[in-house]
């Protein structure tokens, strides 16, 4: 059966007090409205009508830029806009004339429900295909605004009614609307044809094609959700946190399950698409953000930031380590208060150190950069040594310029590598020094002034100072 989907996205969600639309906050790193179209997208719709409207433009802009994504591969994504938000009826309206011609039926989502899981819709859309018009339903202990389901003394649902506009019968009852209907794309046509703004709200309610339905004798389904945890939106931060929370629990459970050790969990900021493997340990304070992949045996102590990074079997990262889009290999140890920035890549065995910064830089396997180091731009061979406070210099002030270190190169404390320059394999540079030209292979290179001591110099300087001050 070939069906649509239209997902109502055009609010601006007044109780964000945001500039962002609703769907585009964020649950566990991605937006709202995508994580409901990879939801949507996993039942194979033909197309998904999207309706913007608040700051339309930022996320239609959004959703181009995740139209090329693996999980939306042959799906039709359009959007259009409601310039004026007239009710969830009203948007329904404006999204019905670019639905697909072939398909028989329309699935309508609200773009505010994050937790939403493919398995849940095709459940509902599985069990309602033979129906005219299908709703989720959710039972509530609090059922407070949210439009309630009306059944009559047989069971039979006969209409839906908004908040504003219940008796006091009607708002004891707690089975609510999640607003997401399946629904016959003859029926549809019409029932938005037949809305009316005669409301609390002076709105299109959407809720009313289900008394248009059952006027006509057509019999409407309703069915709860498992759980409403799966369809709850997210009107106000608070309740965008405790989303964020239940979801953040989920991924955990999930990694536990799958062989990750937590040291504690309610401590870890962990995002959707992080994959850890098994015997990882995952220490107190720990994020882990974007597309991160930490392997099988890593040691994350804790207290650390792994941002659009991997890390490679067998490797530690010691406490307070910020990590971002870098690559780093197998039984490598970074930190404590190491900073890889982007294009950081240790091979390897490669060592990182305290207070050493690395950025657009390969270190090969065996490196070492203990302690108090910054390497931009630089390709560092095989087995090099860095001495402790070795900086290179790769910014002119103008243009970032290029180092190279041999393998097996020994780089002494304290020298500043002034770029571009490259250190010859086997090469010995003193402590100190400030390295303007290149060194060939096996030489030494030393830019200091020869150390002279001049006896009893010192004990003089004492005396005349502490003479100078009694004479005060
Ligand atoms: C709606 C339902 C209510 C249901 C509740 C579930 C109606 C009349 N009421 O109420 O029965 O219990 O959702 O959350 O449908 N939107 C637009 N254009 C508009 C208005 C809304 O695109 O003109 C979008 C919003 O961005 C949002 C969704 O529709 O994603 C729901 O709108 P919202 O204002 O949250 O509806 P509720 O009043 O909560
Ligand atoms: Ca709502």
């Amino acid at each position: 059966m070939s069906f649509d989907c239209i997902v109502l996205a055009a609010g601006k969600g007044v109780r964000m007090k945001s500039e962002l639309p609703k769907v585009m906050h964020k649950v566990c790193g991605l937006t709202m409205i995508e994580r409901l179209l990879r939801a949507v997208c996993a039942l194979g719709p033909k197309r998904i009508v999207i309706v913007v409207g608040y700051r339309g433009d930022l996320v239609a802009e959004h959703i181009e830029s995740l139209k090329s994504k693996s999980w939306a591969k042959g799906i039709e994504i359009v959007c259009v806009e409601q310039k004026e938000q007239l009710g969830t009826g009203h948007a329904a309206q404006v999204a019905y004339p670019s639905c697909s011609k072939e398909s028989e039926r329309v699935l309508i989502l609200p773009g505010d429900v994050p937790l939403l899981t493919a398995e849940v819709l095709k459940e509902f859309v599985d069990q309602s295909k033979q129906s005219t018009l299908a709703l989720l339903s959710m039972k509530l202990d609090n059922p407070k605004g949210f439009g309630r389901i009306l059944r009559n003394a047989s069971g039979s649902v006969i209409a839906i009614r908004e908040q504003k506009d219940c008796n006091e019968a009607e708002a004891q009852v707690s089975e609510v609307n999640t607003s997401i209907y399946f629904v016959r794309k003859d029926l549809l046509a019409e029932g938005l044809q037949s809305l009316k703004t005669n409301n609390a709200q002076k709105e299109y309610y959407l809720t009313d094609i289900v008394s248009y339905a059952v006027n006509l004798g057509k019999e409407v389904s309703a069915s709860a959700v498992s759980d409403p945890i799966y369809t709850l939106g997210a009107n106000s931060r608070a309740e965008l946190y405790d989303l964020e929370l239940l979801q953040r629990k989920c991924i955990i459970a999930r990694l536990m399950e799958e062989g990750v050790t937590f040291e504690k969990a309610s401590e870890v900021y962990i995002e959707e698409d992080v994959s850890v493997a098994p015997d990882a340990f995952i220490g107190a304070d720990t994020r882990l953000i974007g597309n991160t992949k930490i392997a099988a045996g890593v040691v994350v102590q804790g207290s650390s930031v792994i941002e659009n990074s991997s890390v490679g079997r067998g490797s530690i990262i010691k406490y307070y380590s910020v990590i971002e889009e870098s690559e780093i290999g197998e039984n490598c140890e970074v930190g404590p208060f190491a900073h890889l920035r982007p294009k950081a890549k240790l091979n390897e065995k490669v060592k990182v150190g305290n207070f050493v910064e690395v950025k657009k830089s390969e270190l090969h396997k065996g490196v070492k950069a203990n302690h108090l180091t910054y390497l931009g731009d630089t390709v560092v061979h095989e087995g090099v040594n860095i001495g402790a406070g070795t900086i290179t210099c790769n910014y002119d002030g103008v243009n970032k310029h290029k180092t190279e270190i041999g393998a097996g190169a020994f780089i002494g404390s304290d020298v500043s590598l002034v770029a571009p320059v490259t250190v010859g394999a086997g090469a010995i540079i003193g402590a100190g020094s400030v390295i303007t030209k290149d060194v060939p292979a096996n030489a030494l290179g030393v830019t200091r002034a020869e150390q002279k001591n001049i006896a009893g110099w010192a004990k003089e300087k004492w005396a005349a100072l502490r003479a100078q001050k009694d004479k005060k």
